[in-house]
Parts: C-alpha cells; sequence; structure tokens
C-alpha cells in the first residue's frame, strides 16, 4: 500500500512509532499510514479478534450520532475532538446531507491527520476548520481561530468526543477535561462519547493489545461503562443512555452477539 503523505513534506511526523491515528486509518481500508502502523495492527489482531470489527463499529455509530444531532436534535454546530484521518462518513459530510449550513471544527494533533483534512477542505466552501491542537488544553483549543472564529458559542454545539477519551488515561482529567468543554457551550447543547470496553474481549486481552499503543506517542486504556458515564458529566443521556455501540439508534436490527463484539459503548447527552 502507498504511503500517500510523502514523508518528507509532512512536518512533525514520527515514522518510527507506530501512531494511533494511522493505525485507525488502516483499520478503516486508508491508506494513510506507514508499515509501522499496519506491523503493530496486525500484532493487535493477533490479540483481539475483531479489532477491526470495533473501529467500524466506532465510526458507524459517530456517522449515526451526527446524523441524529443534526435531524432529531436540531444541531449544526460541531466540534469534534480527535477528529481523526479523514475517511467514508466525515463528520460534515454527513451533517451536510441534512444540513448544508452546519458547521464543523476539527481538532487533532496527529500531522498526517491535519494534513489531510486541509487538503480535502482546501476545495470546499464549506464553513468548516481544522485546527492543529491538543484537546488536553481546552483553553488553547475555544479560542483557535479556526474554532472561535467558526462556531457560536451563544448557541448549541455538539462536542465530539468519539475514540478519543481512551487516550486520556487519567478518568478524573478526562471528565474535568469534558466538563471544561461542556461548560463553554450554551444550554440546549450536547456532547457525544465512544469507548472501548471490553465485552467479547477479557481485561487481560484488552490489557495485552493496549500494551503495543504504549510504543506510541498515545498510549490508550479501557473503561467500564461505569467510568465511561462518568465522562459525560453534567449532560442527561438520551435515549438509549449509554448502550455498546452497535445498539446505539441502529438503522438494522442487531443480534445480541454483534452488540457485543464491538466492544465499545457510545452515549450522547445534552445539558441544560
Ligand atoms: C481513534 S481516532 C478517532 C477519530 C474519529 N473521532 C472517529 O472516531 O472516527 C483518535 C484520534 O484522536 C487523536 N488524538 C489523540 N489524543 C489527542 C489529543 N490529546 N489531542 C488531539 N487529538 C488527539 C489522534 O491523533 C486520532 O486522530
Amino acid at each position: 500500500m502507498a504511503d500517500e503523505v510523502p514523508k518528507t513534506t509532512t512536518p512533525g511526523v514520527d515514522h518510527t512509532r507506530p501512531n494511533a491515528a494511522r493505525m485507525y486509518d488502516y483499520h478503516l481500508g486508508g491508506n494513510a499510514n506507514f508499515q509501522v502502523d499496519r506491523d503493530a495492527v496486525e500484532r493487535g489482531r493477533a490479540i483481539l479478534p475483531d479489532a477491526t470489527y470495533y473501529m467500524q463499529q466506532n465510526r458507524a455509530v459517530l456517522m449515526r450520532m451526527v446524523r441524529y444531532l443534526v435531524q432529531d436534535a436540531g444541531i449544526d454546530q460541531f466540534l469534534d475532538l480527535g477528529s481523526g484521518i479523514p475517511t467514508r462518513g466525515n463528520v460534515h459530510e454527513v451533517a451536510h446531507l441534512h444540513d448544508p449550513r452546519a458547521r464543523v471544527a476539527y481538532v487533532d494533533f496527529e500531522p498526517i491527520a491535519v494534513a489531510h483534512a486541509r487538503r480535502i477542505l482546501a476545495d470546499t466552501e464549506a464553513p468548516v476548520t481544522i485546527t492543529q491542537a491538543d484537546i488536553r488544553e481546552p483553553d488553547v483549543v475555544l479560542n483557535a481561530p479556526g474554532v472561535a472564529g467558526l462556531l457560536d458559542f451563544d448557541r448549541p454545539i455538539a462536542v465530539l468526543a468519539v475514540g478519543i477519551l481512551p487516550f486520556l488515561t487519567d478518568d478524573a482529567d478526562a471528565a474535568d477535561l469534558m466538563a471544561r468543554y461542556r461548560r463553554a457551550t450554551a444550554p440546549g447543547s450536547y456532547g457525544a462519547v465512544t469507548h472501548i470496553s471490553p465485552l467479547t474481549w477479557t481485561w487481560e486481552q484488552v490489557t495485552e493489545a493496549l500494551r503495543i499503543l504504549a510504543e506510541t506517542a498515545t498510549p490508550e486504556v479501557a473503561r467500564t461503562p461505569e467510568q465511561i458515564r462518568a465522562l459525560l458529566p453534567g449532560y442527561e443521556l438520551v435515549e438509549p443512555g449509554l448502550v455498546p455501540a452497535a445498539r446505539w439508534r441502529p438503522e438494522h436490527e442487531v443480534s445480541e452477539q454483534d452488540a457485543l463484539r464491538s466492544n465499545c459503548y457510545a452515549a450522547v447527552g445534552r445539558h441544560d
């Protein structure tokens, strides 16, 4: 597979260690990844069968959440924390199917994710930005031109923390950060979360697989449903609450086995 972004043109890229954003891209069938990322994914798959299914379900529920937020909740502004390398079903694409005026502020700190997003957005007139920033610095994120200059914080915003909170390894820090972003948003705003949580995998398997991510600049943790619920402080969950990702407002009937096999929980909450 070709390394689509030439190694010499994207500053700040570490080619020597696997990278979570590029590994996720490989799982989803993208080509913005290097051999070191693909090797790490293969080692992970040997420990966690269904690792790719987990990633696919995470992405699929993100798309359903965005559709719900635009169509049913009337949201037209998104702050997408840890937006990742653009792939099929990006937040602005899904949002614009239902509301072409929807504003989307993407934030990621991974140089390849940001370079790809810039390339895609260069040709669009749509109100969509990408900001390279560390989401653990909320003041930097919230004041960045791509965020403060695009989103109207006096009106409801959906804060998306999809597939990113496992990278915030301390429970209290992660909850405090989510509370900080919630306080920045107007009443009627939403928060959306997905998070790895062993359902068909054992904790031992997950711990072993996450050791591979310890080689990256971004180690990850898995959490229990109770720990995940605590990452939406001050939000009242909308139906169906915190559930296995495949069970969050599915488009088709989902078998119990498939629901569990996602090994991922999802929830959306609203604050008033
Ligand atoms: C698994 S991907 C999820 C992408 C997308 N949200 C989705 O669910 O399809 C996680 C992304 O979070 C980014 N990330 C991890 N820690 C971050 C941080 N502290 N600040 C900004 N981005 C971060 C990674 O670079 C990666 O692109």
